[in-house]
């Protein structure tokens, strides 16, 4: 299981960056998450959008035409996603669903929450239908050590091999603290887990605005996205 991340306070961390008032390196998350799906036709297909948080992805891709379901852990971003998108209450370890149910799955910034990601990266197998596309997105592992003072993230590359605890505490706009801890694992890591199952199709790290990078306030890149076809 993932470890226990505070999630009912990232409501207002996803709120507040709905609004525009978190920093806006997610931007970046966004981006990448979109330039994913830019060439995809979803129309009439199954979707499931795995460990939802507030549904904003799901959201655009039903918009796209697709048969979207929401899942997730958390009671209230799963009140949030349900403004959007249908959803379900369900761990990503044990999905509620039938094998081969949908034609993509997505899932952004969840698997790099899982000690052990190996039941979560099954259960999407296990529901995708041959040849359909599971699209991840993970906190970049080169990029994953965070600096409470500049709010960036680095790499730190004498910790890059190890498996190591990293922590992430973030001011919310409400004035509360929202505490992260997960495991860094490198590159390799996850391409092993993944490539078992899915051929790695494609792998994207988007780019800060240029914009972005002119004070040094922001990590060039925090994420990591990858295309994965299940074989
Ligand atoms: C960083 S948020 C990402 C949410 C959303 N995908 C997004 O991009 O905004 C991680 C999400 O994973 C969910 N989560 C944590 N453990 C989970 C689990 N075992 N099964 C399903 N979702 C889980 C949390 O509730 C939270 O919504």
């Amino acid at each position: 299981m993932s470890k226990d991340h505070e999630w009912e306070k990232e409501k207002s961390w996803i709120e507040a960056d709905l609004k525009g008032l978190y920093p806006p390196n997610k931007i970046t998350k966004i981006q990448g998450a979109l330039e994913l799906i830019r060439d995809e036709n979803f129309s009439g297909k199954k979707v499931l959008d795995n460990g939802c948080g507030a549904g904003w992805f799901g959201k655009i891709i039903q918009d796209k035409g697709a048969e979207v379901i929401g899942t997730d852990i958390s009671d209230a971003l799963l009140e949030e996603a349900s403004k959007y998108i249908p959803t379900k209450k369900a761990s990503s370890c044990e999905l509620p669903f039938g094998d081969q149910a949908f034609d993509y799955i997505v899932s952004i910034m969840v698997l790099h929450i899982f000690d052990d990601p190996d039941q979560a990266i099954e259960e999407s197998w296990r529901v995708l239908k041959p040849g359909g596309k599971f699209y991840v997105g993970i906190v970049h592992p080169m990029a994953d050590k965070w600096n409470e003072e500049t709010g960036l993230c680095y790499l730190d590359p004498a910790s890059y091999d190890k498996i190591e605890e990293r922590t992430w505490i973030f001011n919310l706009t409400d004035g509360r603290k929202f505490t992260k801890h997960y495991l860094h694992r490198p590159l390799s890591f996850y391409e092993s887990k993944f490539s078992r199952l899915f051929m790695i199709n494609r792998k994207l790290e988007p780019k800060l605005p240029e914009k972005m990078r002119e004070n040094g306030k922001y990590a060039s890149t925090e994420y990591l996205f990858f295309e994965l076809i299940k074989k």
